[in-house]
């Protein structure tokens, strides 16, 4: 394939050429989903994992934690999420979507996709344990045990994480604090870009007067009235929903108390 012939190909898969500048690609611009899955995702030979629990349910099935065996034989805490049996394909390609997005982002506040299992059952996805789970229960269960300047290091953490994803050219509309996930050292990190559920499943949605679902409360009022989801409405959801809510968290001792 000549340069050219690259470059226009590159084209066509929704790739802009802004030579140095890399951007999200929307797998559903791919005329085959599974193609995307292929282009940003690795797949893991499932002899490497290790289920040890289940930790949560996910839309398409159960959440687990476990252990993956990297190629080094190191092994290192992952979550994987399972896609429960029974599904028709467009749940497969749904459930997929997710990694081909999360595949795409390489960020220190941005979940890291370990890769996924698809070439036999149950599929999976497998992402970076996050020790401390959600940040919303994470600030409930700590109400008073933080800091200033831990809370401010969250925040600024799910900022650069946010700012990376606007670079990317990537809006995740349904930015909240459930979606945050924080590890051991509480770095927090921005999570769920499965786009299928955001309206629908969202506990904080409600019909608008179009019959759209939208979470009323915490959107951009150009989303709720007509739908423009955008880096800025992006913004709005983490003013609304994470520095707000942050800076009523009671703050702990300090070392000077
Ligand atoms: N729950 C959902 N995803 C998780 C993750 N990556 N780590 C820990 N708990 C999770």
């Amino acid at each position: 394939m000549t340069s050219e012939d690259k470059r226009r190909a590159n084209y066509q898969n929704g790739h802009v050429p802004f030579p140095g500048i890399k951007t999200y690609v929307d797998p559903d611009t791919y005329e085959d989903p599974t193609q995307a899955v292929h282009e940003f995702t690795k797949e893991i030979d499932p002899s490497r994992i290790r289920i040890e629990r289940v930790i949560g349910a996910g839309e398409f099935g159960e959440v687990c934690s476990g252990r993956l065996r990297t190629p080094g034989k190191k092994e290192i805490a992952v979550a994987i999420k399972t896609l429960k049996g029974g599904y028709v394909e467009r749940q497969r390609r749904d459930f997929l979507r997710e990694a081909s997005i999360m595949g795409q982002f390489d960020h220190p506040n941005i979940i890291r996709l370990e890769g996924v299992v698809t070439k036999s059952r149950p599929v999976m996805i497998v992402v970076e344990y996050m020790e401390n789970g959600s940040l919303d229960s994470f600030l409930r269960q700590h109400d008073g045990h933080f800091t200033v300047i831990q809370l401010v290091g969250m925040l600024r953490g799910i900022a650069s994480g946010m700012k990376y994803l606007s670079d990317m050219g990537y809006v995740h509309r349904d930015l909240a604090a459930r979606n945050i996930l924080v590890n051991s050292n509480l770095v927090c990190k921005v999570s769920d870009f499965g786009l299928s559920r955001v309206l629908e499943d969202d506990p904080e949605a409600a019909y608008t007067t179009t019959g759209g679902k939208i979470p009323i409360r915490w959107t951009a009022p150009e989303a709720i009235s007509y739908r423009k989801f955008s880096s800025a409405s992006d913004a709005w959801s983490y003013a609304h929903k994470l520095d707000a809510p942050l800076k009523c968290v009671h703050v702990g001792p300090t070392a000077t108390d």
